[in-house]
């Protein structure tokens, strides 16, 4: 590009976009993958022959486009949710799209906007403020304690203060894997009821997109739905679900909540094929989720291990995670490290605060793998 281009593009890219990349996790071939949070366990032989085989219905009729409200799939996911929360909803509560990234749109769409805001507490999950940049809402963070946990007084002043339209939680968080106290969340819930956007209360999100990860003792929020009809818990079968290649996303809350996001999404954003392929893979929902109780020890031991290791005479800082990776640090040079591993064949991910890096649970002998590129690599 030359100086002239630069002060006049070719073409008018909106301002706010000049200079902006497209956002991803690098997509390498290395032997272990340890960096997108996925399930390393691919699905049987079985699964992938009643997908196919529910595709090639789909296909059949694909002269025709898909059913615009898919409430079987819909209800197909109520069904899921009741029996792992036993929290029962109608099929009319859950709205689903191409992976819970497109659901958090649809909300940005319906409920923010210019002149209205958008709120979290950082570290977390970096795609929200790209939502709020592309929908035109403004973005604002409030900050964690030094534990990655939300402090629930200075979150409620920060909530009266920034008076914002939505208010995202993420809970396990990404990349920390703290999940969040429930007496946090109905203290948040309460302050965004005394919010007043355009004369309504604040919408609270609670992004749950690793919940089937978290311990025994950890509520969900789907718990609090009848009792808060601008609550909305967001779900994928991306993760635990073993299924981010579907790209399915889906969000449980009020009909009310729903039928605001029937109103932005595009018509037939959910193609027949999706649908067939998630509605299959549903019939095999524990078979799927097989291997969450291992990846759940797995991360246990990770944190273990990484626990009882130093860096330069000082022990490693491991958050506390319910979900299925292990955030850790702090690193002179975070980047040193995560080539290192690289270069030994383990790719994780350098993200949030300086000199923490999060790796994503895998099998027992990934985890292994990334334990002796760790110990060469940063010595500890
Ligand atoms: C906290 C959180 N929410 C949402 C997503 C998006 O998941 P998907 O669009 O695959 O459903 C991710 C993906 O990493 C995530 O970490």
């Amino acid at each position: 590009m030359n100086a002239d281009q630069a002060e006049r593009p070719l073409l008018p890219l909106r301002p706010e976009l000049r200079g902006e990349v497209p956002y991803g996790a690098p997509q390498l071939d290395v032997p272990v993958l340890l960096n997108v949070n996925e399930n390393p366990y691919p699905p049987s032989a079985a699964i992938t022959e009643d997908i196919g085989r529910s595709v090639a219905q789909a296909a059949s009729s694909m002269n025709r486009y898909p059913d615009r409200e898919f409430l079987e799939l819909r209800g197909a996911l109520a069904s899921y949710l009741a029996r792992e929360s036993k929290v029962s909803l109608a099929s009319e509560q859950i709205w689903a799209a191409n992976g819970s990234n497109e659901v958090m749109l649809h909300i940005m769409q319906a409920f923010g906007g210019p002149g209205r805001t958008a709120m979290s507490f950082t570290p977390t999950y970096s795609m929200y403020a790209e939502y709020a940049r592309d929908t035109h809402t403004t973005w604002v963070v409030g900050e964690r304690n030094d534990d990655f946990s939300i402090d629930v007084t200075r979150a409620v002043a920060d909530i009266e203060r920034v008076q914002p339209a939505i208010i995202l939680l993420t809970s396990p968080n990404n990349p920390t894997g703290t999940a969040l106290a429930s007496d946090v969340l109905t203290a948040i819930l309460e302050a965004a009821g005394r919010v007043r956007v355009d004369g309504s209360p604040a919408v609270v999100v609670v992004d749950e997109a690793y919940a089937e990860f978290r311990r025994e003792s950890v509520p969900s929020a789907l718990e609090l739905l009848s009792e808060y009809p601008a609550l909305a818990v967001t779900r994928t079968m991306s993760k635990a679900f073993a299924a981010a290649g579907l790209r399915l996303g889906y969000l449980a809350a009020s009909r009310d909540f729903v039928d605001a996001l029937r109103i932005v999404r595009l018509p037939y954003h959910l193609s027949a094929i999706t649908q067939a392929a998630a509605l299959a893979a549903l019939r095999h929902s524990d078979e799927l989720l097989g291997q969450v109780a291992q990846l759940r020890a797995e991360r246990d031991r990770t944190v273990q291990w990484l626990r009882q290791r130093k860096v330069d005479g000082v022990a490693l800082r491991v958050a506390d995670s319910d979900a299925n990776f292990v955030y850790f640090g702090q690193f002179a040079d975070r980047h040193a490290v995560w080539q290192g591993l690289l270069d030994r064949g383990v790719l994780i991910r350098e993200v949030g605060p300086d000199g923490w890096l999060r790796v994503s649970v895998g099998t027992r002998d990934e985890m292994d793998a990334f334990f002796s590129a760790l110990v060469e690599v940063a010595g500890v």
